[in-house]
């Protein structure tokens, strides 16, 4: 286990994949409406990637130990599913709510980042729930600096979902990333302040907090990747990829259609 520091060089490059993940968001969100099926969704991301940014969708074809090839190139998370939903030919419905997890490889770079959408108005519930969950995922991010640790972003993520009424997803966490799509370290996000590994300029992590309305359990599905909570509550997940800067931290999967963060962010 180790985790790789990147120079300023390898920053550049990580900047132009992150911005480009972001992007490809960007350009989905007219599209994110009722009646479009998610394999839409995903030929259109495809071909964004492939053809008009010149990168690679990491997901397709991804085969990590233990699993079978990963057969589109985007991930799309509908309701209860928790992440790595698989795009299909079913139709999105009024009220979905939907994370879409983006991963490019450019010049050899990965970057990682997913939002949520929802399809029409949506329940006050399901609109509560993507934005409590961007918030905690902002929770993690603010921790971030030299000198912090690990343990501090998980509890500052775990604390606020718990406050809120909400269960934190335990079994998949953030996780390194530069050259290869999941690196050291893994990034919990749930924990104790002051444990884990310290961090420190040059590490690059993404922070993806996977949060439950009902309980935190989940199971997978029989197509092998797709997971979702135990109780069929709602789930939601932001992502961004995060570098640890001299003074605090990087957002490296920001674009022009992002969200800006919440107040709490610039308030303090
Ligand atoms: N993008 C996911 C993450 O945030 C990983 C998806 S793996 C895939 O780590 F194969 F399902 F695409
Ligand atoms: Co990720
Ligand atoms: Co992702």
């Amino acid at each position: 286990m180790s985790i790789t520091l990147k120079t300023a060089a390898d920053l550049e490059g990580m900047r132009v994949a992150g911005r480009l993940a972001a992007e490809v968001l960007d350009m989905l969100v007219a599209h994110v409406k009722a009646g479009v099926t998610t394999d839409q969704l995903d030929r259109l991301a495809h071909d964004h990637m492939v053809q008009v940014q010149g990168a690679i969708p990491a997901p397709l074809n991804y085969a990590p130990p233990g699993y079978a090839p990963y057969p589109k190139s985007i991930c799309t998370s509908i309701n209860h599913q928790v992440c790595h939903g698989i795009p299909n030919d079913r139709p999105l419905k009024d009220g979905d709510i939907v994370n879409i997890d983006i991963t490019v490889i450019k010049d050899g770079w990965h970057g990682d980042t997913s939002r949520m959408f929802v399809v029409g108005a949506g329940s006050i519930a399901a609109r509560r729930l993507c934005t409590l969950t961007y918030e905690a995922m902002w929770r993690g991010i603010a921790k971030v600096r030299p000198g912090a640790r690990l343990g501090d972003i998980g509890h500052a993520i775990q604390t606020f979902a718990e406050a809120q009424g909400l269960a934190v997803v335990r079994e998949f966490c953030g996780h390194g990333i530069g050259r290869k799509f999941h690196e050291d370290p893994q990034v919990l996000h749930y924990g104790r302040p002051g444990t884990l590994d310290e961090l420190v300029p040059g590490m690059v992590f993404t922070i993806e907090p996977m949060i439950n309305a009902g309980g935190r359990e989940i199971r997978e599905l029989g197509d092998g990747w797709t997971i979702v909570t135990k109780d069929r509550s709602l789930s939601a997940q932001w992502e961004h990829t995060v570098a640890v800067t001299e003074s605090g931290y990087e957002v490296l999967t920001l674009s022009a259609g992002s969200p800006p963060p919440p107040a709490f962010v610039n308030a303090t």
